[in-house]
């Protein structure tokens, strides 16, 4: 128990560094919650019209939960870095810095799998940018890529992953519910668009 314990603590610490807000406020950009939809991950720092800093935040977001999942995994092992992975996503979406209001997870979502289950990342691209690039949707395109990420790990036999990244699936669905209302009503913001 001291081990997950100390992992989970570990992954929240990384996963809970608000980057979108953190670059855009250094950018002199203002609070990225105050434009579009308010959400602090890279589509909302798109929206700033920063492309550069839009792809920076996808990055740093995505890293911060592999960081978690590498240096834990390093020195306390395989299960502790699927621990780190999904605490790192848990601090991204609930950070105790900015009142627990965080993202939507799922720059973090494709950190954790790069760190926890590398080769999966391939398929989260491909399905993510089929759908943006038939949609334009970046919602959506990540709501599929979800779905499809859990059951293909679970076919693979990779059962333990596979379970850890369908909680997340869920937690993250429940953090787009604005989004897939607006997806339902047809006013969801297309990517580029400043919504
Ligand atoms: O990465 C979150 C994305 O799925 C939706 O972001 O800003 O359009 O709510 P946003």
């Amino acid at each position: 128990l001291p081990i997950a314990l100390a992992a989970a603590i570990i992954g929240y610490l990384f996963g809970s560094i608000p980057f979108g807000l953190i670059l855009t406020r250094a950018a002199g950009l203002g609070d990225v919650r105050s434009i579009g939809s308010g959400n602090i991950g890279a589509t909302n720092v798109l929206r700033t019209g920063n492309r550069m800093l839009a792809a920076a935040t996808l990055l740093l977001d995505a890293l911060k939960a592999s960081a978690a999942a590498w240096v834990v995994g390093y020195f306390l092992g395989e299960e502790a870095a699927i621990i780190a992975g999904f605490f790192a996503f848990i601090g991204h979406l609930f950070p105790v810095w900015i009142g627990f209001k965080g993202g939507k997870g799922v720059a973090t979502y494709i950190g954790t799998l790069l760190g926890v289950a590398p080769i999966m990342v391939v398929l989260f691209a491909a399905v993510w940018l089929a759908v943006a690039f038939t949609t334009r949707y970046s919602s959506l395109s990540a709501l599929v890529a979800m779905l499809v990420i859990p059951v293909a790990l679970w076919i693979l036999g990779n059962e333990k992953v596979a379970a850890v990244m369908a909680i997340m699936t869920l937690i993250s669905y429940w953090k787009h519910k604005a989004n897939i209302s607006r997806l339902m009503g047809g006013t969801e913001s297309k990517i580029g668009a400043k919504g």
